[in-house]
């Protein structure tokens, strides 16, 4: 028997406005009730956002995360954002690794792994994302690329430390593309996700692991995904803006 958690986080990446993602954070709040208790809700607002929205989702079952982290403790880091103050914000998550921080902020598996490091360090768990990109699917090397990945960064931490880290394959190439991965697709690479960390961490912290699948995730495809064995939710980008759609999508299981 597996304890792991379906999970639905919204990925708002640099939109809304603070009183508009407020208001947002307002609206997941109130819909909340309609998605079964066992379902996890996160939100993942822009750094600016996460005093404001804390007072928000603060009592409720929604939970609030940073979008990313600095790979410093603290400092002469003009510009960034320390895991201590993610964490003073109210916010308990954080995502890291997300393909756009890869692609254009030179995000390597190296400095994820000091991020994954401060921010467990810091008692934030964490959403660490991994993917191909297209030309890397093209080529057939999707399970190297996304196998690559989790082996750079999670396997430079424990059993334990996995209590406290969710995975999300977003395939780059299904990002804000409306190309959504079949479910077939994407059930390929979850397996071999969960097949990867059991051979690190043995079968029952694979288990227990949530896995979630990002990309063109919507209300009208979200239930065809869930419904495979090793996707237990969704990172939501674009359809996490509206409360209606992220809603939908955590209605799915
Ligand atoms: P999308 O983004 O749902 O807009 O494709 C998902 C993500 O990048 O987290």
């Amino acid at each position: 028997m597996n304890m792991r958690k379906n999970i639905v986080a919204g990925n708002w990446k640099m939109n809304t406005t603070v009183p508009e993602g407020v208001q947002l954070a307002k609206d997941v709040v109130a819909k909340a009730a309609e998605v079964p208790a066992e379902v996890g809700l996160i939100v993942a607002t822009p750094f600016t956002h996460l005093c404001a929205v804390a007072g928000v989702v603060e009592g409720t079952r929604v939970e609030l995360s940073a979008q990313n982290c600095a790979d410093k403790e603290k400092g002469a880091y003009t510009g960034e954002v320390s895991v201590d103050m993610i964490k003073s914000t109210g916010a308990g998550w954080t995502i890291l690794g997300h393909s756009e921080r890869r692609q254009y902020y030179g995000e390597t598996d190296a400095k994820l792994v000091e991020k994954v490091k401060l921010a467990l360090a810091a008692g934030l768990k964490v959403i660490l994302c991994v993917g191909e990109n297209l030309e890397e699917r093209e080529a057939g090397k999707h399970f190297d690329v996304v196998k690559a990945q989790t082996e750079n960064v999670l396997f430079n931490f424990t059993a334990e430390d996995m209590k406290n880290i969710v995975v999300a394959y977003e395939p780059v190439w299904a990002i804000g593309t409306g190309k959504t991965a079949t479910a077939e697709q994407a059930e390929e690479i979850h397996a071999c996700i969960r097949k990867v960390l059991a051979g690190k961490f043995g079968a029952q912290v694979a288990d227990d692991t949530t896995i979630l699948y990002g990309g063109s995730c919507k209300p009208s495809n979200a239930r065809e995904l869930f419904a495979q064995p090793d996707i237990d939710g969704g990172l939501i980008g674009g359809a996490a803006l509206k409360a209606d759609d992220f809603i939908g999508i955590a209605l799915s299981f």
